[in-house]
């Protein structure tokens, strides 16, 4: 496939029409990071390859275990070739243990286990700040219905427990994460977006060390080092194809 025009710039990625094929796109991960919705910034050279790769190994082992995403397959070190999708405008929360807003929100400490996992939903709009919503709230800001709500859910549980798989057998423990799920042309409803240490809290299951992107949050380590350990220890421990 060849790259075309460019479709739309977010933080982390651009995203480009195919010149072949109308339904399918090239992601592009870009070496930025941002966090505290765009506040804080910087550069990372290496990250964006890191991530495609890192995203391509996840979406390959989901393939694996039967749960559907929008990947199609990694071009080259920092483009991937994507079934076309709409976003629907949500973030989906999955929470194994409590970390992050959830702690500064609802005053839960910190490792607090969640059985079963609190899923939460987001609505994805920067200049709102990407508000905590309830599913009412969902139907009236996108156009999902119950039915796909419901669906959404149980994939996100279902996705939630391959990962803790894949992450337990590079010996992280998958804290939580954010998904994200597009609407393909026939309306049916696929995993969109990217699965990476930018998106989950991903934990050394011996030393409890954070190996994600709080290193750049909360400015306690070095990103690139700590992405590299992420693939590294994946392609260590996970046999695809
Ligand atoms: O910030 P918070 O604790 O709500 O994040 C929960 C999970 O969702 C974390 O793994 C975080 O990396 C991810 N997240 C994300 N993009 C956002 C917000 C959160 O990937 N805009």
């Amino acid at each position: 496939s060849m790259k075309g025009s460019l479709l739309y710039e977010g933080k982390a990625k651009r995203v480009y029409h195919t010149t072949d094929e109308s339904e399918q796109l090239i992601l592009s991960y870009k070496d930025d990071a941002t966090a505290f919705n765009g506040e804080k910034k910087s550069e990372f050279a290496g990250k964006g390859r890191l991530n495609n790769l890192i995203t391509s190994k996840v979406f390959q082992y989901l393939h694996q275990h039967n749960i559907t995403t929008h990947f199609i397959e990694a071009l080259n070190e920092t483009e991937q070739l994507v079934r076309r999708t709409t976003i629907i405008p949500l973030e989906v929360v999955v929470r194994n243990q409590a970390a992050g807003s959830i702690t500064r929100r609802l005053g839960i400490q910190e490792k607090t286990g969640f059985t079963p996992p609190i899923i939460e939903l987001f609505y994805k709009k920067d200049e709102l700040n990407d508000p905590l919503i309830n599913d009412v709230h969902a139907y009236h800001l996108t156009d999902i219905t119950e039915q796909e709500l419901t669906f959404i859910k149980q994939e996100a549980l279902e996705i939630n427990q391959t990962l803790q798989q894949l992450f337990l057998k590079a010996g992280l423990t998958l804290v939580d994460f954010k998904l994200e799920f597009g609407r393909l042309a026939d309306g049916s409803i696929v995993l969109s977006d990217e699965v990476s240490p930018d998106t989950c809290r991903l934990w050394d299951r011996n030393t409890g060390e954070k190996l994600d992107k709080d290193v750049f949050r909360e400015g306690t380590g070095n990103l690139i080092d700590t992405y590299e350990n992420i693939l590294h220890r994946l392609e260590e421990s996970v046999c695809v194809k």
